[in-house]
Protein backbone atom coordinates (compact mmCIF):
# COMPACT_ATOMS: atom_id res chain seq x y z
CA UNK A 1 0.00 0.00 0.00
CA UNK A 2 1.12 3.82 -0.55
CA UNK A 3 0.32 5.99 2.14
CA UNK A 4 0.63 9.85 2.61
CA UNK A 5 1.38 10.29 5.93
CA UNK A 6 1.37 14.18 7.21
CA UNK A 7 3.00 14.96 10.84
CA UNK A 8 1.08 17.97 11.72
CA UNK A 9 1.64 21.16 14.57
CA UNK A 10 -0.54 19.65 17.24
CA UNK A 11 0.70 18.50 20.57
CA UNK A 12 1.78 14.74 20.55
CA UNK A 13 3.91 14.43 17.39
CA UNK A 14 4.75 10.85 18.99
CA UNK A 15 1.36 9.69 17.37
CA UNK A 16 3.10 10.92 13.74
CA UNK A 17 6.19 8.68 14.56
CA UNK A 18 4.89 5.44 15.82
CA UNK A 19 2.63 5.51 12.88
CA UNK A 20 5.03 6.00 10.42
CA UNK A 21 7.72 3.47 11.84
CA UNK A 22 4.87 0.84 12.55
CA UNK A 23 4.07 1.98 8.49
CA UNK A 24 6.97 0.89 8.13
CA UNK A 25 7.37 -2.37 9.49
CA UNK A 26 4.22 -3.58 7.91
CA UNK A 27 5.99 -3.03 4.75
CA UNK A 28 3.73 0.24 3.38
CA UNK A 29 5.49 2.93 0.72
CA UNK A 30 5.29 5.81 2.80
CA UNK A 31 5.24 9.70 1.72
CA UNK A 32 5.90 11.63 4.17
CA UNK A 33 5.56 15.51 4.96
CA UNK A 34 6.00 17.46 8.45
CA UNK A 35 4.57 21.01 8.48
CA UNK A 36 6.58 23.66 10.19
CA UNK A 37 5.52 23.96 13.38
CA UNK A 38 5.68 19.96 13.63
CA UNK A 39 9.17 20.13 13.00
CA UNK A 40 9.71 22.50 16.05
CA UNK A 41 7.21 20.47 18.49
CA UNK A 42 9.19 17.33 17.41
CA UNK A 43 12.40 18.44 19.03
CA UNK A 44 10.35 19.64 21.96
CA UNK A 45 8.23 16.76 22.47
CA UNK A 46 10.56 14.11 21.62
CA UNK A 47 14.18 12.86 21.16
CA UNK A 48 13.64 12.34 17.72
CA UNK A 49 15.60 14.45 15.29
CA UNK A 50 13.10 15.43 12.00
CA UNK A 51 16.50 14.62 9.43
CA UNK A 52 16.54 11.46 10.92
CA UNK A 53 12.53 11.02 10.33
CA UNK A 54 12.55 11.91 6.92
CA UNK A 55 15.32 8.76 6.11
CA UNK A 56 12.67 6.22 7.42
CA UNK A 57 9.84 7.39 4.90
CA UNK A 58 10.82 6.36 1.79
CA UNK A 59 9.70 9.78 -0.11
CA UNK A 60 9.90 13.13 1.73
CA UNK A 61 8.36 16.69 1.12
CA UNK A 62 8.06 19.84 1.96
CA UNK A 63 4.97 20.81 3.38
CA UNK A 64 4.71 23.65 0.95
CA UNK A 65 5.51 21.35 -1.98
CA UNK A 66 2.60 22.13 -3.87
CA UNK A 67 4.73 20.74 -7.40
CA UNK A 68 4.92 17.26 -5.86
CA UNK A 69 3.48 14.73 -7.27
CA UNK A 70 1.08 13.65 -4.21
CA UNK A 71 -0.56 17.19 -4.66
CA UNK A 72 -2.31 16.11 -7.74
CA UNK A 73 -5.17 13.75 -7.43
CA UNK A 74 -3.47 11.71 -10.38
CA UNK A 75 -0.93 10.39 -8.16
CA UNK A 76 -1.89 7.44 -6.75
CA UNK A 77 -2.38 6.75 -2.77
CA UNK A 78 -4.57 4.42 -0.85
CA UNK A 79 -4.76 6.68 1.87
CA UNK A 80 -3.33 9.29 4.19
CA UNK A 81 -3.15 9.94 7.64
CA UNK A 82 -2.78 13.00 9.31
CA UNK A 83 -1.14 12.47 12.75
CA UNK A 84 -1.39 14.50 15.00
CA UNK A 85 -3.94 16.84 13.29
CA UNK A 86 -4.22 20.67 14.47
CA UNK A 87 -7.61 22.19 14.55
CA UNK A 88 -6.14 24.50 11.93
CA UNK A 89 -5.18 21.87 9.51
CA UNK A 90 -8.63 20.23 10.20
CA UNK A 91 -10.24 23.78 9.38
CA UNK A 92 -8.20 23.55 6.21
CA UNK A 93 -9.39 20.16 5.40
CA UNK A 94 -12.93 20.68 5.99
CA UNK A 95 -13.40 23.92 4.01
CA UNK A 96 -11.23 22.71 1.10
CA UNK A 97 -8.61 25.61 1.73
CA UNK A 98 -5.61 23.86 0.06
CA UNK A 99 -2.76 26.02 0.70
CA UNK A 100 -0.25 23.08 2.69
CA UNK A 101 0.82 20.04 1.02
CA UNK A 102 -1.23 18.64 3.68
CA UNK A 103 -4.68 20.44 2.74
CA UNK A 104 -4.23 19.83 -0.53
CA UNK A 105 -3.33 15.89 -0.50
CA UNK A 106 -6.38 15.67 1.93
CA UNK A 107 -8.52 17.58 -0.43
CA UNK A 108 -7.41 15.08 -3.64
CA UNK A 109 -8.08 11.86 -0.66
CA UNK A 110 -12.01 13.29 -0.56
CA UNK A 111 -12.63 13.66 -4.00
CA UNK A 112 -11.29 10.74 -5.13
CA UNK A 113 -13.07 9.03 -2.52
CA UNK A 114 -9.83 7.81 -0.65
CA UNK A 115 -9.44 7.35 2.73
CA UNK A 116 -8.66 9.93 5.00
CA UNK A 117 -7.57 9.43 8.74
CA UNK A 118 -7.34 12.65 10.77
CA UNK A 119 -5.72 12.17 14.39
CA UNK A 120 -6.91 15.22 16.17
CA UNK A 121 -5.58 16.64 19.41
CA UNK A 122 -7.28 19.49 21.68
CA UNK A 123 -8.79 19.69 24.35
CA UNK A 124 -11.10 20.93 25.21
CA UNK A 125 -12.69 21.92 21.28
CA UNK A 126 -14.23 24.99 20.56
CA UNK A 127 -17.26 25.26 18.10
CA UNK A 128 -15.57 25.90 15.13
CA UNK A 129 -13.71 22.16 15.77
CA UNK A 130 -16.95 20.37 16.67
CA UNK A 131 -18.63 21.85 12.81
CA UNK A 132 -14.95 20.77 10.91
CA UNK A 133 -14.89 17.65 12.33
CA UNK A 134 -18.76 17.35 11.32
CA UNK A 135 -18.01 18.82 7.80
CA UNK A 136 -14.44 16.24 7.73
CA UNK A 137 -16.63 13.98 8.36
CA UNK A 138 -19.54 14.40 6.16
CA UNK A 139 -17.18 14.60 3.29
CA UNK A 140 -15.83 11.01 3.86
CA UNK A 141 -12.35 12.05 6.43
CA UNK A 142 -12.44 9.81 9.82
CA UNK A 143 -12.22 11.67 12.89
CA UNK A 144 -9.49 9.80 15.00
CA UNK A 145 -9.50 11.36 18.08
CA UNK A 146 -6.11 10.75 20.34
CA UNK A 147 -7.89 9.67 22.88
CA UNK A 148 -6.97 6.25 23.90
CA UNK A 149 -9.44 3.78 25.91
CA UNK A 150 -8.12 2.38 29.50
CA UNK A 151 -9.55 -1.00 29.23
CA UNK A 152 -6.20 -2.29 27.81
CA UNK A 153 -5.18 -2.06 31.49
CA UNK A 154 -2.08 0.85 29.97
CA UNK A 155 1.06 0.90 32.58
CA UNK A 156 3.54 3.31 30.77
CA UNK A 157 2.69 6.21 27.67
CA UNK A 158 3.80 4.17 25.28
CA UNK A 159 0.72 1.71 25.88
CA UNK A 160 -1.49 5.03 25.66
CA UNK A 161 0.52 5.95 22.43
CA UNK A 162 0.43 2.24 20.66
CA UNK A 163 -3.39 2.36 21.30
CA UNK A 164 -3.71 4.61 19.19
CA UNK A 165 -1.12 4.05 16.28
CA UNK A 166 -3.19 0.29 16.43
CA UNK A 167 -6.39 2.33 16.26
CA UNK A 168 -5.15 4.27 13.34
CA UNK A 169 -3.30 1.30 11.66
CA UNK A 170 -6.95 -0.26 11.95
CA UNK A 171 -8.40 1.74 9.71
CA UNK A 172 -6.50 0.46 6.63
CA UNK A 173 -6.71 -3.25 7.68
CA UNK A 174 -3.17 -3.39 8.77
CA UNK A 175 -2.45 -6.15 11.00
CA UNK A 176 -1.52 -5.04 14.34
CA UNK A 177 -1.35 -6.25 18.25
CA UNK A 178 -0.20 -2.78 19.44
CA UNK A 179 -3.17 -3.28 21.75
CA UNK A 180 -5.00 -5.95 22.89
CA UNK A 181 -8.63 -5.91 21.44
CA UNK A 182 -11.60 -6.50 23.22
CA UNK A 183 -12.57 -10.27 23.20
C1 LIG B 1 4.00 23.17 21.69
C2 LIG B 1 2.76 23.40 20.88
C3 LIG B 1 1.69 22.53 21.01
C4 LIG B 1 0.54 22.72 20.25
N1 LIG B 1 -0.49 21.83 20.41
C5 LIG B 1 -1.60 21.96 19.65
C6 LIG B 1 -2.64 21.00 19.77
O1 LIG B 1 -2.57 20.04 20.53
N2 LIG B 1 -3.71 21.15 18.95
C7 LIG B 1 -3.82 22.17 18.05
O2 LIG B 1 -4.83 22.23 17.33
N3 LIG B 1 -2.86 23.10 17.94
C8 LIG B 1 -1.75 23.03 18.70
N4 LIG B 1 -0.73 23.96 18.58
C9 LIG B 1 -0.91 25.07 17.62
C10 LIG B 1 -0.53 24.68 16.20
O3 LIG B 1 0.85 24.31 16.14
C11 LIG B 1 -0.82 25.85 15.23
O4 LIG B 1 -2.20 26.11 15.17
C12 LIG B 1 -0.26 25.60 13.83
O5 LIG B 1 -0.65 26.69 13.01
C13 LIG B 1 -0.76 24.30 13.24
O6 LIG B 1 -0.35 24.22 11.88
P1 LIG B 1 -0.05 22.82 11.15
O7 LIG B 1 -1.26 21.96 11.30
O8 LIG B 1 0.20 23.21 9.72
O9 LIG B 1 1.17 22.24 11.79
C14 LIG B 1 0.43 23.81 19.33
C15 LIG B 1 1.52 24.68 19.21
C16 LIG B 1 2.66 24.49 19.97
C17 LIG B 1 3.81 25.45 19.81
Amino acid sequence: MKMLLSIGGASGSIYGIRILEELKKAGMEVHLTISTGAKKIITYETNFEFEKLKNIADYYYENDDLFSGPASGSFYLDGMIVSPCSMKTLSAIANGYSDTLTSRVASCCLKEKRKLILVIRETPIDIPGIKNMLSASESGAVILPAMPGFYHKPKKIDDLVDFIVGKTLDQFKINNSLYSKWK
